[in-house]
């Protein structure tokens, strides 16, 4: 009956266009069901498993965004970029445990890299690892990017995933300053163009959309302005 139950899962999800890993999950779901409701483990595991998914996992329950890091060539690619534009402050907001902030901090050390987690138990794995390393240009904080104001920040890098990309634009355009860019790993934003692209080469396939927000702001100004000149 699992069987078919997997089966069934994997044939729904092609049939209703899912992504990929939901082919995964809808499959293995129902066999991992059934083998953990076999073996004999007490309930109070299960409430420390489940307690722990919830300080690591957070951000998936409340903006769709689960923990996966970036790769060693994406943070070597972020250096460069953040060097070649003399970047001073640099942000990555829903910063996992610090792999792109301390991978960033013993890179450029002229650079002020802060990072912004709201799951507790990933914020205090980059906590400690700042304590450890006694990063000074780095600048760790427990909190919500949607209440960070970009507005300091040379460079902000996002690896989030496609569900809060829209809202990202929007913050990122009423916030951003001149000169400024947003990068984001693996997810472009609908419906804008990035100004570059690049692909690093990793693994995952890993491509950073750049996006210079101040720039697309004026663009649109200017469209609109045109537009009222025309007496649209
Ligand atoms: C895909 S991980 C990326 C981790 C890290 N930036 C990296 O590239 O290795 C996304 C992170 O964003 C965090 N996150 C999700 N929503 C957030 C929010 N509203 N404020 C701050 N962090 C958030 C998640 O907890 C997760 O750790």
């Amino acid at each position: 009956m699992v069987i078919i139950i997997s089966i069934g899962g994997y044939f729904f999800s092609i049939y209703f266009g899912r992504p990929v890993w939901w082919k995964y999950i809808n499959t293995f779901f129902p066999l991992l069901v059934f083998i953990i409701s076999s073996i004999d483990i007490g309930s109070n595991i299960f409430l420390i498993f489940f307690g722990l998914s919830i300080l690591i996992f957070k951000g998936a329950i409340f903006d769709r965004v689960p923990l996966y890091l970036s790769s060693t060539l994406v943070v070597d690619a972020l250096s460069r970029i953040a060097i070649s534009r003399n970047a001073k402050k640099f942000i990555d907001i829903g910063s996992g445990t610090g792999v792109v902030v301390f991978g960033l901090s013993c890179r450029i050390k002229q650079c002020c890299i802060t990072g912004v987690e709201s799951a507790p138990l990933t914020w205090l794995i980059g906590y400690c690892t700042k304590l450890y390393n006694k990063s000074d240009n780095v600048c760790w904080l427990y909190g919500n990017m949607w209440r960070t104001n970009l507005s300091e920040f040379d460079i902000v890098y996002a690896f989030l995933s496609p569900d809060p990309m829209t809202r990202l634009w929007e913050k990122a355009t009423l916030e951003m300053g001149e000169g400024t860019i947003l990068i984001s790993n693996s997810f472009p934003i609908d419906g804008v163009a990035p100004d570059s692209i690049e692909y690093i080469g990793d693994k995952r396939g890993s491509v950073l959309y750049c996006y210079f927000p101040s720039a697309h702001k004026k663009n649109k100004a200017d469209n609109l302005n045109q537009d009222s000149y025309l007496g649209y």
